[in-house]
């Protein structure tokens, strides 16, 4: 009497009726199913043992030793519906590792292309200070020089930082211990600290709105916002921030009088390295990670990020983050604040 596993190891079709209780595989059957007669077929295709398929009955004299043909007709169908399967996983795991190339290659050049300008610069510069020192070691510094020394340096800085984040980012590590904090005040801080450079910026507040938020990681997002609407826009226009509550949720907008962004690019602009076909390389600098960056930053809050914008007119770029606690501002403070 042949057992269970005969089907499978010579590869013939298989009409089991009597049980050995030394057969362990057909006693596990007999005891689940109650089976007292097991048709077996080898599931194989293309001489790749795929399993044994098997049909059962409760009484013995169900099946004959002609069904044998028919299990091995179902047996056929199944090894070749598995294969189908197997070769259509296989393609979609090598068109992934394919993509998964692309990517990194797509990644590498885009970066490589990028940190060159900035990395250039600070060779060139080097070279003449080096060449000026060698001509006459008594001249004074160069203080021009220098600064553009230091600018080059510091973004190149700024590159490496990003492409960090980045990879900081697709590792899901960007956000780390957040704590309740106060939108508003935490938007106008950033304001302050970075008046200098942040002239044309405006802070709205109407409601106080607390977050959790890691708090560091948020200013940078909001920098990302802030940062683009100056740059794609033109002094002395201005950059409005405004933070309020709707819906349950906190909001934060970044508004900008500026160049504006295509309706085909508006999608694509949270993407890595995209950047809207209305902007010129040379004269706005830039990697495309900003906005990347920044929504994942939000998203790994669970919020979301959006822009409306109008080529020409301007952009607003929206954040909606789960708001913690909605305290109404007192009614003898101003329901506007302006901070210039
Ligand atoms: N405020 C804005 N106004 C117009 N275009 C913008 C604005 N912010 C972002 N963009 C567009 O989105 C693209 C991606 O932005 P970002 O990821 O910050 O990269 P970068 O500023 O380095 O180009 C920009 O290249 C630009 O085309
Ligand atoms: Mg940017």
């Amino acid at each position: 009497m042949p057992s269970l596993p005969h089907s499978f190891q010579q590869q013939r079709p298989t009409l089991v009726t009597g049980f050995k209780r030394a057969d362990a595989p057909s006693a596990a059957l007999v005891e689940l199913y109650n089976a007292r007669a097991i048709l077996a077929a080898p599931v194989t295709a293309y001489g790749k043992r795929l399993g044994v398929l098997l049909v059962y009955a409760p009484r013995a004299p169900v099946f004959a030793s002609s069904d044998l043909e028919l299990i091995q007709l179902l047996g056929d169908h199944v090894a070749m519906t598995l294969e189908n399967r197997l070769l259509v996983d296989e393609a979609a795991q090598v068109r992934a590792r394919e993509e998964a190339t692309r990517l990194k290659e797509d990644f590498l050049s885009s970066a490589a292309h990028d940190l060159k300008t900035p990395l250039t610069g600070i060779v060139t510069q080097a070279q003449i200070m080096r060449r000026r020192a060698q001509r006459d070691p008594s001249a004074p510094p160069d203080p021009a020089g220098l600064e553009r020394l230091l600018e080059q340096s510091q973004r190149l800085k700024s590159l490496v930082l990003e492409l960090l984040d980045v990879s900081r980012l697709e590792h899901g590590s960007l956000i780390g211990e957040r704590q309740q904090v106060e939108l508003a005040a935490l938007v106008r801080s950033v304001i302050q600290r970075e008046a200098a450079l942040w002239k044309r910026v405006k802070l709205r507040a109407d409601s106080s709105v607390v977050a959790e938020l890691d708090a560091p990681r948020f200013e940078q997002a909001l920098i990302n916002l802030v940062e683009n609407a100056l740059k794609y826009s033109q002094p002395p226009l201005p950059v409005i921030v405004e933070v309020w509550c709707d819906d349950g949720e906190a909001r934060l907008s970044v508004r900008d009088e500026g160049i504006g962004i295509p309706a085909h690019d508006q999608p694509l602009v949270f993407e890595r390295f995209h950047r809207a076909r209305n902007v010129d390389d040379r004269r706005f600098a830039g990697m495309g990670l900003g906005l990347y960056i920044a929504r994942g930053i939000i998203e790994q809050h669970g919020g979301r990020i959006w822009v409306e914008s109008t080529p020409g007119v301007g952009s607003t770029f929206f954040v909606a983050l789960p708001v913690l606690d909605a305290v109404a501002e007192p009614a003898d403070t101003a329901s506007e604040q302006v901070i210039q």
